[in-house]
């Protein structure tokens, strides 16, 4: 038993934060932010939506789509709805109760996982792990942030990075893969590189980062981690068709593309308009190729992440 992806959505703010409003705000320059990172804009999300509203339209989204192709879909179908955020506007109840609650569904399993910008491929692991159990046919993954709202407006180093979106993967079960497999790793060691801290125990409570560090980290695990799936599966670099990886740094990712010696027109990258959407990194990536037919059936998909934690991860897909 395997799951499959059989649907994805995703809602992208209307509003923009572009490098040339950020010269107006801080000490910085689209010269010094371009070249170090490759985001030039990042969606902000208005003030009175929220992180669920974002991950409820995603999800609506997604399930648009699949009735497009299936029209018996039923949302009272879906087993689970495990929600990748660490910037809800609860604690509870969790983000993804109030995604089952704006969708109507009358019982299901649901909660989020926070694991910073790898959140999404540990919600993708749990939520697989559920299907090949059997314990669900069909799961919700959401990956949901708004981290733009969590940075010192006057921190350079931050507010340069980070912007706000929600992406949603529906998957259910398959004889076929698939999710072929996932990977997942954390170490506190470097912990400190990257916090946030909760707004209740602390005064301070923005967002922190020391960027050469995470950048280092970042470098070396993911490259681990390609060699870790291809081993896994006993496949080579020139198996995988594409990569989605997070996008938090077009640097990182020009790592992991060429660690896979993979052209990078193969990689499905957002990050020059959307910046770093942490969780919703790769499930709007993911679904942006989609929805511009990049992939074809039985291509080979590795998915990447890492983030505080520090967390990391991948998922190998066959489209
Ligand atoms: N504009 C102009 N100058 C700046 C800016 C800015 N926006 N930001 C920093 N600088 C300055 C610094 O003050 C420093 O100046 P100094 O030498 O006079 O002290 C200089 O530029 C170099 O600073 P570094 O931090 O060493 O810059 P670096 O080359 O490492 O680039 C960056 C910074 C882009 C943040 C990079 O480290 C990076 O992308 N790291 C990865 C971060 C990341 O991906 N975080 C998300 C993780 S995912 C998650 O879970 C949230």
């Amino acid at each position: 038993m395997y799951s499959r992806i059989v649907s994805t959505g995703s809602f992208i703010p209307s509003k923009f934060l572009t490098n040339e409003d950020l010269e107006k705000m801080v000490d910085t320059s689209d010269a010094w932010i371009y070249p170090r990172t490759g985001i030039k804009s990042r969606p902000i999300m208005d003030e009175g939506t929220t992180v669920p509203d974002m991950a409820f339209y995603a999800a609506q989204k997604a399930i648009e789509n699949l009735k497009q192709k299936d029209s018996n879909f039923d949302v009272q179908d879906i087993g689970l709805i495990i929600c990748a955020t660490t910037t809800s506007n609860y604690l509870f109840p969790s983000c993804a109760c109030q995604v089952q609650g704006k969708l109507g569904i009358d019982d299901c399993i649901s909660f989020d996982v926070a694991a910073a910008c790898s959140g999404f491929v540990y919600a993708l692991s749990v939520a697989d792990k559920f299907i090949k159990t059997g314990t669900v046919k069909k799961a919700l993954v959401i990956g949901a942030d708004a981290l733009s709202k969590t940075v010192d407006p006057t921190d350079r180093s931050t507010i340069i990075l980070f912007g706000d979106a929600a992406g949603c993967f529906i998957i259910e079960a398959s004889e076929q893969p698939g999710i072929i497999s996932t990977h997942l790793h954390a170490n506190n060691n470097h912990g400190d590189a990257l916090t946030l801290r909760n707004k209740q125990f602390f005064e301070n409570n923005y967002l922190e980062m020391e960027g050469n560090k995470v950048f280092r980290v970042a470098v070396a695990e993911l490259s681990n981690i390609v060699t870790e799936t291809l081993e896994a599966n006993n496949m080579q670099e020139s198996d995988v068709d594409w990569l989605v990886p997070h996008q938090a740094n077009i640097r990182i990712i020009e790592a992991t593309a060429k660690k896979l010696n993979l052209p990078m027109e193969r990689v499905i990258l957002t990050i020059e308009k959307h910046g770093n959407t942490s969780a919703a990194s790769i499930p709007t990536a993911f679904d942006f190729a989609v929805q511009n037919n990049k992939f074809k059936p039985g291509e080979i998909i590795l998915l990447e992440a890492f983030g505080g934690g520090m967390t990391w991860g991948s998922a190998l897909v066959k489209y």
